[in-house]
């Protein structure tokens, strides 16, 4: 089949090509080595980033880059979960990439201190002398 000489066939094979785009886009991304890198780019895909804030750091939901809890238990409760949060089963969200978005919360920072903040007032110590 030679596509130049058919137009019809080739703008059918371009379309169809477009279409894919995304999915060849994404296959892409999951083939990403870095898993800290990949679990950035999953946790804005699945929209955790819209409840948890761009880093985890929290919004509507609560905070979840601080004080990660283990793997085990944010696969259980991400499947699961028991307050506001939307389940994500392993069909819309395999275990591969859950490690990947584990990953990337667990390579966050840990926030400063708030006494490195000097225009905090510092806590009054009550009952001292
Ligand atoms: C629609 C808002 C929303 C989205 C989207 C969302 N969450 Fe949550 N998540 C919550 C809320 C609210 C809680 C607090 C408990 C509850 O009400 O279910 C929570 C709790 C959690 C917890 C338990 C946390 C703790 O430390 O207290 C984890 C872990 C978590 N979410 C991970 C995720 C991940 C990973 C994603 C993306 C795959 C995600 N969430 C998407 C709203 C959301």
């Amino acid at each position: 089949m030679n596509l130049f000489k058919n137009p019809r066939k080739l703008f059918l094979t371009l379309g169809l090509l477009t279409a894919m785009s995304p999915v060849l886009a994404q296959s892409e991304a999951s083939k990403q080595s870095d898993p800290v890198q990949h679990g950035q780019v999953l946790f804005d895909k699945y929209g955790c980033y819209q409840c948890h804030g761009m880093v985890g750091q929290g919004g509507v939901g609560p905070a979840i880059g601080v004080n990660l809890w283990p793997y085990v238990a944010v696969s259980i409760y991400v499947r699961n979960p028991t307050g506001d949060m939307p389940p994500f089963s392993e069909k819309i969200l395999s275990d591969a990439d859950l490690r990947d978005i584990y990953a990337f919360l667990s390579a966050q920072p840990a926030p400063k201190s708030p006494d490195s903040i000097p225009l905090l007032p510092k806590p009054v110590l009550k009952n001292s002398k």
